[in-house]
């Protein structure tokens, strides 16, 4: 008999799951929870899937999943590369590199010409991780590249090198549906949507879904919703239940099994501009991105 979630039969980390004495764990919403293996060790790298991370909602998660996600599929021996494509720049400070000092940006990459892929991307301090930073410079790129020719497939083209070099290319998206995302959507294989649990999340949604397949339709014809994460769980009220119970009436499995909690310890690790991974590496938060890795991994979103 399924048994219901408690502080005491929650496996750790990943809330709302509750273990079964004479059946497979079940998660949130009560599906069967399967033992996601840790991925197998890979002696070559790519080619690479590209994977966006998207919602105009602001706030809900992309940029932390962006690094987190990064730095446990590093952990797992996959080549990464971060492309930091919201001026805020937020995703390049949480992986520790400061927007002000930079020569070159994502901007120049996009923008320019005879700038490279080579030219722009940084080490981090986490192996297998790489960025390609952004700061305040892209917002010009919105405006600048209207009149272009092909202006939705600029970032695409400029990813292009880095398909044979790396295992996955995770892009966070600025909380806009505008062109900066339209090219991310156009470049990826695949979407991931970060859903808040909270009573607004599922507002806007349906907007973001038309305009994932409106980029399908015109741009990227193999453009797939990879998942939906329900992120900022809080396991003490029900409300944060609800909330994913109607994700998933809405939108059946491509609601991932994983869901993270909502701690302080995520925007602890981004004022120490460093992955969970690493400023609490055996923090619940870190096991639940793991999970999300390798959850990704068995659905083939990532290799
Ligand atoms: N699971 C979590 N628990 C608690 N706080 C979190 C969690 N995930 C993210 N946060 C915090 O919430 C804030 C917003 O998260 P984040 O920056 O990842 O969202 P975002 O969708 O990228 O936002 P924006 O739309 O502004 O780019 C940050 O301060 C972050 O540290
Ligand atoms: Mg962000």
């Amino acid at each position: 008999m399924t048994q219901p979630a408690t502080a005491e039969n929650t496996l750790p980390g990943i809330p709302g799951t509750a273990a079964n004495e004479d059946g497979p764990p079940t998660d949130v919403v009560g599906r069967p929870l399967p033992e996601f293996p840790v991925p197998a060790p890979r002696d070559s790298h790519g080619p690479a899937r590209i994977v966006a991370m998207c919602n105009q909602k602001g706030g809900v998660g992309k940029t932390t999943t962006t690094i987190n996600l990064g730095a446990t599929l590093a952990e797992y021996g996959r080549k990464v590369l971060l492309v930091d494509f919201d001026p805020q720049g937020a995703a390049s400070v949480g992986v520790g590199v400061s927007p002000h000092e930079l020569e070159l940006s994502v901007y120049n990459l996009v923008m320019e010409r005879d700038v490279t892929l080579e030219d722009v991307v940084r080490p981090t301090a986490i192996e297998g991780l790489d960025v390609v930073p952004a700061n305040i410079d892209l917002s010009a790129a919105e405006v600048q590249l209207v009149g272009e020719v092909a202006r939705e497939s600029v970032l695409s083209r400029a990813l292009r090198p880095a398909l044979d070099v790396y295992d996955v290319v995770l892009i966070d998206c600025q909380p806009s549906l505008g062109l900066l995302t339209v090219n991310a959507l156009t470049a990826a294989d695949g979407v991931l949507i970060p859903l808040e649990c909270e009573f607004f999340a599922l507002r806007g949604v349906a907007l973001l879904v038309e305009t994932i397949d409106k980029v399908r339709d015109r741009l990227n014809p193999d453009l797939a919703v990879d998942g939906i994460l329900a992120t900022m769980f809080d396991a003490r009220t029900l409300h944060s239940r609800e909330v994913v119970q109607r994700v998933h009436e809405a939108f059946g499995d491509t609601l991932l099994h994983t869901v993270i909690g909502r701690t302080v310890k995520f925007p602890d690790a981004s004022v120490a501009a460093e992955p969970i991974t690493s400023h609490a590496p055996s923090h619940a938060g870190a096991a639940a991105y793991r999970h999300l890795a390798r959850e990704l991994v068995a659905r083939g979103s990532a290799t």
